[in-house]
């Protein structure tokens, strides 16, 4: 990968004040905590974009002991969440608390008093999303939901947003990580069921009650928060068929894998003539499918629109930081929509145009990569010898991975070699174009890895 230098080749210019976005939290669990830690540690760059300072200003949690060390003392901390709900100085609210009783009354409080709302409470919107969005509309502030659907991935701005130009006839895809996780280990690792939960539970993916993911309840509401937004429809929650992953047992992925499909848990919401079908069920995917591939707690999501085709989206489906990034992106939104002068809104660039700064772009001679070469030579065995010679001279160790005879009798010989310098590879090319029995100019192609 193409490593650019961390210093910064010309000054940021001054950074005009701006009052800060001013947040409260309903919850400091997996999700609350990581939502601090990534604004704390991105705190400059999501500036930069945003052109407004994110500032926490109270937090209410039960453990106060355990947030105080969390979040240290320059912000309030409550056992009241109504205190968050009602605090004079809070723009938005942040519910991360689960649930959906109190959660309910303390989202219409918060909007009540004219405060946008983040929540990733995807169980709250599938069941009272109708009454929240109306309270919202009626008193004029924004409630965002990004983190409720596929954490990580960007599926309701996509649906909101990027495909508005179509018709969608279908969306679909693995949409919990919690049961994905599980299949993956069952099927991969030959894990039992009860031990692969107990796993997803330890990294924090599981809901707190997690029969919500393996009974398919979890991916329920979000098939149906994708189906009103893909759709234009009342959020078809109460109608949703529902199956889960609890019946599955290992012979059946056992069997699908012999012929050539992977289970995997989905949510299907489609648009036919007579009607929405919206459902979530194991089902078998041909493993040659993009999404047979999403493996452990990935998720991706399909989205078939009348101009666009299809379309993909992938990324992490659970887990602290990748839900963070979502519910920050909201409060991006937010910072970028309501109250801020209409020159801090979404900036053309991303980056508000006083924080774009000339990065140095390295040039590709200083870049390092692993390759594929494919040599020609005659087919005597000195050709093969001095060829892993030469790379070996020029730091490239790299070993014969096929041998290839042409109908001329001469032969390819095909190697990948570990990551190298660009110079390294360019002195082993030219070498190689010296040597006598080489036929033909050497193919060199770069290996990517993209982890
Ligand atoms: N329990 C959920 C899942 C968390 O496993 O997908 C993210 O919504």
């Amino acid at each position: 990968m193409l490593q650019v230098p961390q210093e910064e080749s010309s000054r940021v210019r001054r950074q005009p004040a701006a009052a800060p976005l001013r947040i409260g939290l309903l919850g400091l669990g997996t999700v609350g905590a990581g939502t601090w830690q990534v604004l704390e540690r991105n705190r400059q760059h999501i500036l930069a974009r945003s052109g407004r300072p994110m500032q926490i200003v109270a937090v209410a949690v039960r453990d106060l002991a355990r947030a105080a060390r969390i979040v240290g003392s320059a912000v309030q901390l409550t056992d009241d969440p109504w205190e968050v709900a009602n605090h004079p100085a809070i723009d938005v609210v942040v519910e991360a608390m689960g649930g959906t009783t109190l959660a309910r009354v303390l989202v219409l409080q918060a909007i009540n008093q004219g405060k946008h709302v983040v929540t990733t409470n995807k169980a709250l919107l599938a069941e009272h999303g109708a009454e929240i969005f109306a309270a919202a509309e009626a008193r004029g502030v924004i409630v965002a939901y990004e983190a409720a659907v596929a954490v990580s991935i960007p599926i309701i701005k996509a649906l909101r947003e990027g495909l508005v130009a179509n018709r969608i006839e279908w969306v679909a895809g693995i949409i919990n990580g919690t049961s994905n996780f599980i299949l993956s280990e069952m099927q991969d690792k030959g894990i039992g069921f009860a031990a692969a939960l107990q796993d997803a539970q330890a990294r924090g993916f599981a809901e707190a009650d997690p029969r919500l993911d393996v009974d398919g309840i979890d991916a329920a509401h979000k098939i149906s928060l994708l189906a009103a937004n893909a759709f234009g429809t009342a959020i078809p929650f109460g109608q949703v068929h529902a199956e889960g992953i609890a019946g599955l047992e290992a012979v059946d992925l056992q069997y699908a894998e012999q012929m050539g499909y992977r289970i995997k848990l989905l949510g299907v919401a489609t648009r036919g003539g007579s009607g929405l079908e919206v459902r979530v069920h194991p089902a078998l995917v041909p493993v040659d499918h993009m999404l047979a591939a999403v493996q452990g707690s990935m998720n991706a999501v399909m989205v078939k629109g009348d101009a666009s085709g299809t379309t993909l989206y992938y990324g992490a489906g659970a887990g602290s930081e990748p839900t963070a990034s979502a519910v920050i992106a909201d409060l991006v939104d937010v910072a970028r929509t309501a109250d801020c002068a209409s020159t801090q809104r979404v900036p053309c660039l991303a980056f508000q145009s006083h924080a774009m700064r000339a990065l140095p772009v390295v040039p590709i001679a200083v870049t390092t990569s692993a390759w594929y070469l494919r040599m020609g030579s005659d087919a005597s065995p000195q050709a093969e010898r001095a060829i892993l010679r030469t790379l070996l001279r020029c730091g490239l160790q790299a070993r014969i991975h096929g041998r290839y005879t042409q109908p001329d009798r001469s032969v390819h010989h095909v190697v990948l070699t570990q990551t190298v310098p660009h110079a390294a590879l360019q002195q082993a090319l030219a070498q190689l174009a010296l040597l006598p029995m080489r036929t033909g100019k050497t193919q060199a192609i770069r290996l990517e890895r993209l982890e």
